[in-house]
């Protein structure tokens, strides 16, 4: 059977966008680049043309594309405002053409071109023959060129990118709460792999906490059909070195997974919460002394449950604390590269001590699920889609969609749980059996979730993942009960917002986590949100944002994330965060009580050095809370001035923060995230605008235009001037494709210029 015909037997394009799916989580891919013997992964991220409409003959390969622009991947297909603008500004049909040559090492081998996501349907074309449609934005696919591709000489891959909400693809056909955007948004590489080779790695620990663990390797070998021997070597490996090797002899013509067992190699170095550990999984296909396919998997030993007690992380009860996460930005949409992502990952486990985060409401960035195995931040991954079902052949894409995402992401440790329901979709008995018989056999080592809104639906899944946005919340009416969204739409809070508002939105998500720290029936919850997001016009507050995040849509925390942070040990980070800004009269009474999220165990305040409060935590509001917030009336100072708080734990002063009450714009700072970067066009930085007292503190009405200024190859995305909102906000700095200096001069009205440096570091060539 000749390739063509192999793609169609096995169900044309959706059979070869499966194997994107297993092949885009590999060790080899999130390095990069890399040639292992046999294959290589080619990434094809620089040097595409676009152009913001169809255009006749695109697809052509003669077509004459020099009139369009000159793009790199992760790519948005519209720049836009940080909040109110149309959504249709970004809903047109796009074209990217993109030239490559393949290197000679590739004859004899087949290629396929893989798409980690396109927003949202995109038609294919090699060499200006159609390969196919691929309908949806959330999900790795790809297409096999190996047939049309020229060996030796140029070839053009064009690609029709439909960026409107189209009925017939999850997550559309009714509204949704939140934006989509468009583009090619995720990275795009070659994958050149001999006859048989290696589709996906899926390593499955076992036995981990006991003394002798064992690593079953499923090895999906697709197989070019011509009877033959070889051998199938898995290795696990703690860093260089390796920890246990087994094989086994193949004599085999047909496409199957075969198991490779390693046991034997003793106890391993669990991954938990503080101590993320990983490993490696490498796996070669070995002809003699020759190896003609390897790849591998970087995975982690833990257990994993849901019981009628709570979540269990290797048979440690772990109440779960966190938040959903849009992984949509300012200006860009979706189009943010890994570093970027990754750092979301760090924000909500370091910066805000969540321990879980759901990626809602679809799969997200490969580089965002690593940086939550690397920081210890469990996932709930969910597929695409918002409340709406629609038609058979809707419902086959949403299957599908499941296979995609837990082939993608089964090996990462951090995964815990597979949402595999239309978020908050009424009963659907035949759909939702099948998406979860799907997940169950691609992944019998995790449970299901699926999130929904209403207590008496069908409980087909393992753990009853339900929305409770009431207070008090709900019983927990099912075994294994997780709330996985709370405060949301009741509760919109902005940073500008004052004072009783701020204090209140952080009482909201305290109280609902100290009910659920009332009863170990709750597995924990996660609230709504992690960020503002940008929504559709009917959503939100006016200004397509929904202000939902206790974190803004820059990633600034507001007070209700001090709460989650203080949730943490004090031998991890002594917290103390005023859910308040210093001010006496932002309240309708003035200055009244003081509310501040801690994990100290004592507080004082004072003002102009003097003792005006003294008081523990609150638990007679928050009686089942590890750490209580705490609420100082301040009524009773004598004068204005200054505020001193002091945090100590068993009468040892542990830490300090002032607050100024002088009422004025002290110090501007601009806070880069990173101070290098990669020269390849894509990567990219934050750098934070803040206008604060002169302790430190924000100040959350300063809102000046601040004008930027950018030396060197790089460019500014966000606004320029750009107007601070809440005494803050942020710009990113994205490397252009040459190495050197970058500086950044951001100039405040009164407070003078701030110039940061970033260094751009050179990157090689991509190869096609
Ligand atoms: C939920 C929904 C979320 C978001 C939230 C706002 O019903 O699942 O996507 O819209 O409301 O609070």
């Amino acid at each position: 059977m000749d390739r063509r015909n192999f793609m169609k037997a096995a169900g044309g394009a959706l059979a070869s966008a499966t194997l994107a799916s297993n092949a885009l989580a590999s060790t080899v891919q999130q390095l990069g680049t890399a040639d292992v013997a046999g294959r290589m992964i080619l990434p094809m991220n620089r040097n595409w043309r676009y152009h913001n409409s169809v255009v006749p003959g695109a697809h052509e390969r003669n077509f004459d594309d020099s009139g369009f622009d000159r793009v790199v991947v992760p790519h948005t297909n519209i720049k836009l405002p940080w909040h109110s603008f149309d959504d249709k500004a970004y809903e047109f049909i796009s074209v990217y053409r993109r030239k490559f040559t393949l290197p000679s090492a590739a004859k004899g081998h087949r290629v396929f071109v893989d798409f980690e996501g396109v927003m949202t349907a995109s038609t294919v074309w090699l060499n200006g023959r159609k390969l196919g449609e691929y309908k949806g934005g959330y999900t790795p696919f790809s297409f096999e060129l190996t047939q049309d591709v020229d060996f030796s000489g140029e070839n053009v891959l064009a690609v029709d990118v439909d960026s409107t909400e189209r009925s017939d693809i999850p997550p559309f056909g009714h509204q949704i709460d939140y934006l989509t955007f468009g583009g090619i948004y995720r990275e795009v590489s070659l994958r050149i792999v001999p006859q048989t080779f290696l589709e996906n790695i899926f390593a499955k620990p076992q036995d981990v906490l006991t003394p002798h663990p064992r690593l079953q390797v499923d090895c999906h070998l697709q197989h070019d059909g011509a009877k033959q021997s070889f051998t199938l070597e898995a290795e696990l490996r703690d860093g260089e070195r390796i920890v246990a090797k087994g094989s086994q002899a193949i004599e085999s013509a047909a496409s199957a997974v075969h198991t490779v067992t390693l046991e034997k190699f003793g106890a391993v170095k669990l991954w938990d919460l503080d101590h993320p550990n990983l490993y490696t999984v490498h796996v070669r296909l070995q002809r003699g002394n020759e190896t003609f396919d390897e790849d591998s998997r970087r995975i982690g030993f833990r257990e994993a449950q849901f019981t009628d007690h709570g979540f269990e992380l290797n048979e440690k009860i772990i109440k779960l604390r966190g938040l959903d996460r849009h992984q949509t930005f300012p200006f860009v949409g979706q189009a943010m590269p890994g570093r970027v992502q990754r750092r979301d990952a760090e924000i909500l486990r370091k910066k805000v001590k969540c321990n879980i985060v759901r990626t809602s409401h679809y799969p997200q960035s490969r580089h965002f699920l690593d940086g939550c195995d690397e920081v210890g931040l469990l996932v709930l991954e969910e597929i695409p889609g918002w409340q709406h079902i629609g038609d058979e052949a809707w419902k086959q894409i949403s299957v599908d969609n499941v296979g995609r995402m837990v082939r993608r992401d089964r090996n990462h440790p951090s995964v815990i749980l597979w949402g595999v329901r239309i978020n908050e979709s009424p009963d659907d008995h035949d759909f939702y059996a099948r998406t979860n018989a799907l997940a169950h056999k691609l992944d019998p080592t995790r449970q299901t979730g699926g999130i929904r809104a209403f207590q008496g639906s069908e409980f087909l899944e393992d753990v009853f993942t339900m929305n409770d946005f009431g207070f008090p919340l709900k019983p927990p009416s099912r075994p294994r009960y997780l709330n996985t969204e709370f405060c949301g739409h009741t509760y919109p809070t902005k940073t500008i917002d004052n004072k009783e508002r701020l204090m209140e939105h952080t009482i909201r998500h305290a109280r609902v986590h100290d009910q659920l720290a009332s009863n170990p029936q709750y597995a924990g919850g996660i609230g709504w949100c992690a960020f503002d997001y940008n929504t559709h016009y009917d959503f939100g507050s006016g200004d397509r944002i929904c202000y939902h995040g206790v974190m803004d849509i820059f990633r600034e925390p507001k007070p209700a994330a001090g709460f989650y942070k203080s949730q943490c040990d004090p031998s991890e980070e002594v917290v103390l965060e005023p859910a308040f800004h210093w001010a006496t009269g932002d309240e309708s009474v003035g200055f009244t009580n003081a509310l501040v999220c801690s994990n100290c165990d004592h507080l004082r305040f004072y003002v102009n050095d003097k003792l005006v409060a003294e008081v523990g935590p609150d638990k007679t509001r928050f009686p089942n809370l590890r750490y209580a917030p705490f609420v100082a009336d301040l009524d009773k100072r004598e004068s204005w001035g200054d505020l001193r708080i002091e945090g100590y734990l068993q009468g040892k002063r542990a830490i300090v923060k002032e607050f100024s009450g002088k009422g004025i714009d002290k110090k501007f700072e601009i806070l880069p995230d990173d101070p290098k970067l990669q020269a390849d066009g894509a990567d990219t930085t934050r750098v934070v605008l803040r206008v604060t007292d002169e302790f430190g503190n924000i100040r959350p009405f300063a809102n000046d235009a601040i004008k930027l200024e950018v030396e060197g190859p790089s460019e500014i995305i966000g606004d320029n001037p750009f107007a601070l909102i809440g005494g803050t906000g942020a710009v990113w700095i994205r490397a252009k494709e040459q190495p050197g200096t970058v500086r950044l001069t951001a100039t405040h009205p009164t407070l003078g210029k701030r110039q940061v440096e970033f260094e751009l570091l050179s990157v090689a060539p991509e190869r096609v």
